[in-house]
């Protein structure tokens, strides 16, 4: 069998994806590889690790050489407040990065996987229930490489038959890896806090409004996209999918149901708050239901009790 290459395999839904992937297709069959994020050691133990530098099309190359690849996970990416600290760098790794992959993908006949964003809109989009074509102007650098990105995965396959599929993720709530520099991180850091302190300190304001997701549905997203008959896809690339849309008020209360003391406070990130601004409040993903039977497992409740679970039992542990 030809095997799959995970790209940004230590990041947050690398890190859960090449795990599931290996459960799913055979430990040896998924190669995980980083570029100097050392992987869990759970992960390390569990199937083939490569440090790489996606930014570099031999050292992309190579892998997909020595390990017989046919499909390509690309999600070594830089995030949209690191990229907005780092523009330069987010250019390198978000463009330069996915042409590498798509250009060894071209030679070697892989299959790719690539998340796009809810940050691939902008402050002209229409920000409620916001289409799956719409108007993309998006003003931050993360925003600039994931349009560029939807669009170069689109000229891939018209262009060249690759056959290249994704998603506009959502924020990504999950507790295993932490996000690294996102603007929707707060919606993970909160169940931290609620746990450790029974209260957070929000850098984004009440009312700010974006699609979330739970990672068991990052990850179906994924594995379900990539598993679709090409034939029923009449997007390819950028599919909006969501699972849930909140503000920090409503997932405060939501863990005030399962810890009644926790309590929530403001103190804004201007960085961060003019980045949301120019999101969606919530995506309409009904493409992505009708094209490929997307439908996401967990709303709000499910998924905070879930989170609350899981970290009690790892912030004991730890
Ligand atoms: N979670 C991402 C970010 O905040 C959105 O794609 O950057």
């Amino acid at each position: 069998m030809k095997t799959i290459l995970v790209t940004g395999a230590a990041g947050q839904i690398g890190s859960e994806l090449t795990l599931a992937l290996r459960e799913r297709y055979g430990n040896d069959n998924v190669i995980a590889t980083g570029h100097k994020t050392k992987p869990s050691d759970e992960l390390f133990a569990s199937g083939p690790f490569q440090f790489i530098n996606c930014a570099n099309l031999n050292s992309v190359a190579e892998v997909v050489k020595k390990y017989n690849v046919g499909t390509i996970h690309h999600l070594a990416a830089i995030l949209s407040a690191v990229a907005e600290a780092k523009p330069q760098l987010a250019w390198d790794v978000n463009i330069n990065g996915l042409y590498n992959v798509l250009e060894v993908a071209r030679e070697y006949g892989c299959s790719v996987f690539t998340p796009s964003s809810i940050g691939a809109f902008g402050p002209t989009t229409p920000l409620d229930d916001t289409p799956q074509d719409t108007i993309q102007r998006p003003n931050t650098m993360y925003g600039v490489t994931k349009v560029a990105g939807e669009l170069l995965c689109d000229y891939y396959f018209k262009r060249y038959g690759v056959d290249t599929r994704g998603v506009r993720y959502p924020g990504i709530i999950s507790n295993v890896t932490l996000p690294g520099g996102g603007t929707t991180d707060y919606a993970v850091e909160i169940y931290y806090e609620a746990i450790k302190k029974k209260h957070y300190t929000c850098n984004l304001k009440a009312g700010t409004f974006l699609d979330m997701m739970y990672m068991p549905d990052a990850i179906k997203a994924a594995i379900d996209l990539m598993e679709a008959e090409p034939g029923v896809l009449k997007h390819r690339n950028a599919f909006n999918v969501s699972a849930m849309s909140f503000d920090p008020e409503i997932i405060a209360a939501s863990i005030r149901r399962q810890i009644p003391e926790f309590s929530i406070d403001y103190d804004v990130d201007p960085v961060k708050q003019g980045i949301a601004d120019t999101w969606p409040n919530n995506m309409n993903d009904s493409a992505a239901r009708a094209e490929w039977g997307w439908q996401p497992e967990y709303d709000l409740e499910a998924m905070t009790k879930d989170m609350l679970k899981e970290l009690s039992k790892k912030l004991k542990e730890g």
